[in-house]
């Protein structure tokens, strides 16, 4: 990874203008288009974006409110717009089965119900999900839940700023490439960027600032801490908050992961977002996949005069542990490279029939020599265990997508709840883009009890 001079301010999404019809749903737009960005000097890189020309608007909606999205393409071929970590119905999911062809608008409209959280939003074209989410087609879904909402820095973009972290490759024109360097798993790039800029800075004008991570390549697995190796606290994970924060110093996240973490402050110092090594378990050769990488990722310039922040509460939601007793089925899954249970993905194919209002245990295992991770549609999990040992505190709360190192069992259980169509399949799938469409990929539809 290049390391770059931090000179440009961070870009903050902007929040999604939306308005209300009188039935009371909240209505936002996102138009996916093509568009240019001066990534590297002396190019214009061709990218894509929603409302823009990369990346995409910040979407906030709070529980109970009724949502819809008008989803139109501009693009020259079809895409799709999945609602990462969404609880919602099949139709409305944004997977390969809801494509949006050339000038038409899809417009799927749910009722949020589930905790205040970090969620995202990116297309997921069969086979094409990698391509079309590295030209740029991703932003946040930020949920808010004002009945459970701990005393958490909450300004966006002054105190809470969305951190989008991706890396990217560049062809000697200055247009991105998936096709120079690639290691296994698709891309690791030698330039990271934030929120589509690189080598960005962020002034903070208070003690505390809310980092809402989301790592959005296609490949690398981060691990992100300090350059000073200073603690924070972690405070949300895929899901939602913590039950309470967890003080660390560093965090990893996979592809489609997300963290909330709160990182205090002092006037007037400058402090460095970084990640390190990340630990990827036993894979064949870590450093191939990004294992041995260490870089610098956002620079924290802190004024010299500082609004106070308050200290992060010790209890920040109530996450009542599922049990395994209230299980009633559990499946097996076990990825090796493009395959899980020996399947590659078919989207004629269901692969797994989940009754509604059950309670299930996925057991699922990397016995590849591969980075892999697993993420599932429709729902957020708990995990049970690994390899038979309770999951550390940062895997405590609700998580959609979680990183198999390899030769481990993780046990996450699940409840399926409210939706149901024998029709329409939801997706699980490795998040490290190539391999979910090369294959690594199945289909679940969730029936009524008799069905
Ligand atoms: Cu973020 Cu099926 O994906």
């Amino acid at each position: 990874v290049e390391e770059v001079p931090f000179t440009t301010p961070l870009a903050i999404p902007p929040l999604a203008p939306s308005r209300v019809e009188p039935d009371g749903t909240r209505v936002f737009e996102l138009t996916a288009q093509e568009g240019s960005m001066p990534f590297v000097d002396g190019a214009e890189t061709r990218t894509w974006g929603f409302n823009g020309d990369y990346l995409g608007p910040t979407l906030r909606a709070e529980r109970g409110e009724r949502v819809a999205v008008e989803v139109t393409n501009e693009l020259g071929e079809a895409t799709s717009v999945h609602w990462h970590g969404m609880h919602l119905p099949p139709e409305m999911d944004g997977g390969p089965h809801q494509m949006v062809e050339p000038g038409e608008t899809w417009r799927p409209t749910w009722e949020i119900d589930q905790p205040a959280a970090t969620l995202w939003y990116h297309p997921h074209p069969h086979g094409e999900t990698e391509r079309h989410v590295y030209q740029g087609l991703a932003g946040l879904f930020l949920l808010d839940d004002p009945e459970a909402a701990p005393d958490l820095p909450s300004q966006y973009g002054v105190d809470d700023i969305p951190v989008i972290v991706q890396d990217k490759q560049f062809d000697d024109a200055g247009q991105l490439t998936l096709e120079e360097n690639q290691s296994e798993p698709g891309v690791l790039g030698q330039t990271v960027m934030v929120n589509g800029t690189v080598g960005p800075f962020l002034g903070v004008s208070t003690e505390r600032v809310r980092l809402r991570l989301l790592n959005g390549s296609t490949a690398r697995t981060y691990s992100f801490g300090f350059d000073d190796g200073r603690r924070f606290q972690l405070v949300g994970t895929d899901g939602g908050l913590l039950p309470a924060p967890h003080e660390t110093t560093d965090v990893r996240l996979s592809p489609g992961e997300r963290a909330e973490i709160v990182v205090a402050v002092t006037p007037g110092e400058q402090v460095t977002l970084r990640s390190s090594e990340p630990d990827l378990g036993r894979v064949a050769s870590s450093a191939a996949f990004g294992g041995e990488d260490t870089f610098d990722v956002l620079e924290l310039r802190a004024d010299t005069m500082l609004a106070p922040s308050p200290p992060v509460p010790d209890v920040l939601a109530d996450v009542p542990r599922i049990k395994e007793s209230e299980a009633g089925v559990t499946r097996d899954f076990t990825l090796a490279v493009r395959q899980i249970n020996g399947r590659s993905m078919d989207p004629e194919r269901i692969d797994e029939v989940v009754h509604e209002g059950q309670t299930e245990i996925w057991e699922v295992r990397s016995i590849d020599s591969l980075p892999h991770n697993f993420h599932i549609h429709d729902v957020q999990f708990q995990v049970l265990d690994i390899g038979g040992e309770p999951p550390p505190p940062e895997l405590m709360g609700w998580k959609d997508t979680v990183y198999l190192e390899p030769q481990r069992d993780y046990r996450l259980i699940m409840r399926f709840e409210d939706f149901t169509d024998a029709d329409s399949p939801y997706m699980f799938h490795c998040h490290l883009l190539r391999h979910e469409d090369e294959g690594l990929m199945g289909q679940f539809v969730v029936v009524g009890e008799g069905e």
